[in-house]
């Protein structure tokens, strides 16, 4: 414990063959496991865009993005796995509705503006996090963070030039861009959890070095660097109440509306069960991939051993 608490204090990565209180481990199951679940089923939502993108270069795009998602779902998951579970455990516990996974994704995509809300304000949020989490104290997901976070850059780029075009362009794409925006806003902000005074884990996160910042820390950065970019593209925050606050070097902003970010979490969203059920329907079609896979591999793994 000595050792471990010494590693932490001196910024030492924690690695998966090192000694580490059971607490700990949990604490990291949870969170990168629930990490991985929001990179996969957040696929969803942009998926149903695919096949209605506006030119072949947005479609290309658009599916090298879901596809980037995919890929940090599976950097994710191993890491959650070196911790001591598997992935069929980490994948019953979703289906089981033991696991979260984001709030946001459980929002409905209704035009191609929500897909440039999704990557600039989305993503946007989700680099604010995951530069923060580059340097968590776990080695293996502080590793994925870094190799994450340089594409999710690339995602939130795509997402502001769709918006950028769209306001661009006719009074009806810059409605709908404005549209996506008052939709997208509050979701984006619930996305960093609840105040720091109603987490029940930012306690722990935070003297392991989990966490390197607060929720609202974290939530308050997102809003200070949006404000600017939609002002640039002439759109408009949704909340009467933002304002400069020139003591405090920063914007206040409106209340969070709490019922709905739980009824979210608690699987009263407007497409959770969507989600999940089209989880479940994909995760069982793919069994045969999964077995043929796993034969390959063992019999590779025969013909070494021989
Ligand atoms: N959506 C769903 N559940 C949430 C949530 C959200 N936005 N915010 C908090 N919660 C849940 C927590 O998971 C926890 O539930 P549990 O006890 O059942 O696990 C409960 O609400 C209490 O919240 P806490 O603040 O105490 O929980 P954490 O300390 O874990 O903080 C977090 C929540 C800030 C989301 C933290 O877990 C975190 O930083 N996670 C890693 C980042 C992440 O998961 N991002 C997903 C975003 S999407 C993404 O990255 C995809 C990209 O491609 C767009």
């Amino acid at each position: 414990m000595q050792q471990f608490d010494a590693k932490i204090e001196k910024d030492v990565n924690i690695e998966p063959k090192d000694w580490m209180p059971d607490d700990y481990r949990k604490h990291l199951i949870r969170q990168i496991s629930q990490h991985a679940h929001s990179e996969v089923i957040g696929m969803q939502p942009e998926g149903n865009w695919i096949s209605r993108a506006p030119s072949l270069r947005a479609k290309k795009i658009l599916l090298a993005k879901i596809q980037d998602e995919g890929g940090h779902g599976l950097y994710l998951y191993s890491a959650a796995e070196t911790l001591g579970i598997s992935r069929d455990e980490l994948i019953q516990q979703l289906h089981d509705g033991k696991a979260k996974y984001s709030s946001i994704f459980n929002y409905p995509t209704l035009t191609w503006a929500d897909i440039g809300a999704i990557g600039w304000l989305v993503d946007g949020a989700a680099i604010v996090n995951q530069v923060s989490l580059q340097r968590t104290s776990y080695g293996p997901y502080s590793r994925a963070m870094i190799r994450i976070c340089k594409e999710e850059s690339f995602h939130q780029r795509q997402g502001y030039e769709i918006m950028a075009n769209m306001m661009n362009g006719s009074a009806a794409q810059r409605e709908m861009a404005q549209d996506a925006m008052n939709r997208w806003w509050w979701p984006s902000l619930m996305m960093f959890g609840p105040h720091d005074s109603d987490s029940p884990h930012t306690g722990n996160a935070m003297k392991w070095k989990i966490k390197r910042q607060s929720n609202d820390i974290l939530r308050q950065k997102f809003i200070d660097k949006t404000v600017q970019q939609a002002e640039v593209i002439g759109l408009t925050i949704p909340d009467k109440d933002l304002r400069w606050n020139e003591s405090k070097k920063c914007y206040d902003h409106g209340e969070i509306n709490w019922n709905e970010f739980n009824e979210v979490i608690n699987g009263n969203g407007p497409c959770n069960k969507q989600r999940m059920s089209n989880h479940i329907q994909a995760h069982q079609e793919g069994e045969w991939v999964r077995k043929a896979a796993t034969a390959y591999a063992n019999k590779n793994k025969q013909l070494v051993n021989q």
